[in-house]
This record gives structure tokens, sequence and C-alpha cells, in this order.
């Protein structure tokens, strides 16, 4: 154990902030400390856009299906994956960009979340809590819009930023069973129905607990039925139309 692994090992999401801002040099502290994150072949084919404008983040949060957080963060960011710069480093050298493949949608992908994630750890440092937000994909040609997104980039992920409140601070979400997770050599799916059965009883009650018995199911519950209903989020014409082939 060290300062860094007792950091990660104290994970949890942030949703309730106090009304303390985040001053201009701890976020440029955050911001320049995350762009060390590796990147495929140093593409850094990510942008990151920080939003602290009330109007902003209150549509952004309608977007998120009218998450409060987004609304009540500090601030809010968004993460893209972007390759507009590496077209217009085509541009200067005379080249023509090429992203056609699918594998530079994953590129991008990875390192808007390595990126990310450095953000979240070095907030941390800070005292300062988050919580990423997938749902800015619910409608990502309205998030584009807002932000004004040239052309090859998306809309990955958001974060939301602020200074944890402190007696809204929940328990930590019990992790899959080790075993199940990280393996040694080869893949083992031995034993992994069980020590999924173990899980579900563990986060069941760790539900029961955190929701006053409001939802009282597990993970494997939780996550087959979220994962068996359509979720109706149109990515493909999106990212289409913003100059990623697919192929
Ligand atoms: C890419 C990504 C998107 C997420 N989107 C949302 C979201 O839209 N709303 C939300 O409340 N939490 C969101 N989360 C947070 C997860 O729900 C949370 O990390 C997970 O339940 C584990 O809980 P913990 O982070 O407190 O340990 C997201 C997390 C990730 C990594």
């Amino acid at each position: 154990m060290n300062n860094v692994t007792d950091l990660l090992r104290s994970h949890r999401s942030i949703r309730k902030y106090t009304e303390e801002p985040i001053s201009e040099e701890v976020l440029e502290d955050i911001l320049s400390t995350s762009q060390w994150a590796p990147s495929s072949h140093n593409t850094q084919a990510y942008s990151i856009i920080t939003i602290k404008d009330q109007q902003k983040k209150q549509k952004l949060s309608t977007i998120c299906r009218g998450q409060k957080y987004v609304a009540n963060c500090a601030i809010f960011l968004v993460f893209c994956v972007d390759y507009y710069r590496v077209h217009l480093a085509a541009e200067m050298n005379d080249l023509s960009m090429n992203i056609e493949e699918t594998n530079d949608l994953v590129t991008g992908a990875v390192d808007a979340a390595l990126v990310g994630e450095n953000v979240l750890i070095a907030a941390r440092s800070h005292g300062i809590g988050g919580v990423m937000i997938g749902e800015i994909r619910n409608n990502l040609a309205e998030v584009a819009d807002l932000l004004q997104l040239p052309p090859f980039t998306f809309p990955l992920f958001g974060m939301c930023l602020g200074y944890p409140e402190p007696t809204e601070i929940p328990g930590q979400k019990p992790r899959l069973p080790t075993p199940t997770a990280i393996h040694s050599e080869t893949y083992k799916t031995e034993n992994m129905i069980e020590e999924l059965a173990k899980y579900e009883i563990d986060s069941a009650s760790y539900y029961t607990k955190r929701t006053n018995g409001l939802k009282t199911t597990g993970w494997t519950k939780q996550i087959s039925t979220y994962m068996g209903n359509r979720r109706n989020i149109k990515l493909k014409e999106f990212i289409l139309k913003q100059g990623f082939d697919l192929k």
C-alpha cells in the first residue's frame, strides 16, 4: 500500500457537492496532469471541454435524462474522441487523413478514457470528487451543437466534478470477486457461477443498505436486466456523419 493505491482503493462516484468552486489554479493542475496519460501511437485522439456556465450545464443535465448533478456540480467536463487535430496535421503536411477503420474509433475511445480516469484521480488528489456520465450519448447531435464540435470529433462521456458534500459520501460499491475478473496465464471459467452467486448476495446487501431497502437486488440481477433492455442509443449515424467510416 502507498498513497496512490490508498487513493485508488477509496474510490466511489460522488454525486453531491458543496457550493465551493474549483479554483482555476486547481483545475489547471488537474487538466494538465491528465494530459500525461499514455496514448496509442501518441495520437492523443481526445479533447476535454470544460463547462462552468450554468445554462449549458442545465441543458446538458436535460440531455442526460435530468441527472441533477450534471447541473449542480462545480464543473462539467465533456471528453471527446478527437481526430480534428490529426486532420489539421495532415493538411499541414499536404496529406489526407484516413480514419475509416473502426480501430481508429476504438483508439480514440481508449485515449479519452485514459485521460478521463487521470482527471478523476488528479481531482481526488485535490480533495475533489466526481462521477463519469455516459448519458451524454443520449443525444450526441445536441451535445455537439452546444459545444460547437468540429468534424472528426464526437462526445464520448462527461464528468461532474465538485467538492464532496461531507454528509452525502456513499459507501463503496463492492467489486466483482477478483477471480472472476483477474486471471493468471489463461482465462478461468471454473467456479465463476459460484463466485457470481456470492457477489449477488454481497452486492444485494450493499444496495439494500444504500437505498434503505428500495433496491434489494444485486449485481447479477441488475446488470442482466439492464443489458436485456433496449437502451435505444443511436450512435452510429452521428459517428458516421462526423467523418468516421467504421469499416
Ligand atoms: C463511462 C462511464 C459512464 C457513467 N455514466 C454514469 C451516468 O450517466 N450517471 C451516473 O450516475 N453514473 C454514471 N457512471 C458511474 C457508474 O455508475 C459507477 O462508476 C459505478 O456504478 C460504480 O460505482 P462507483 O464509481 O461509486 O464505485 C458512469 C461510469 C462510467 C465509467
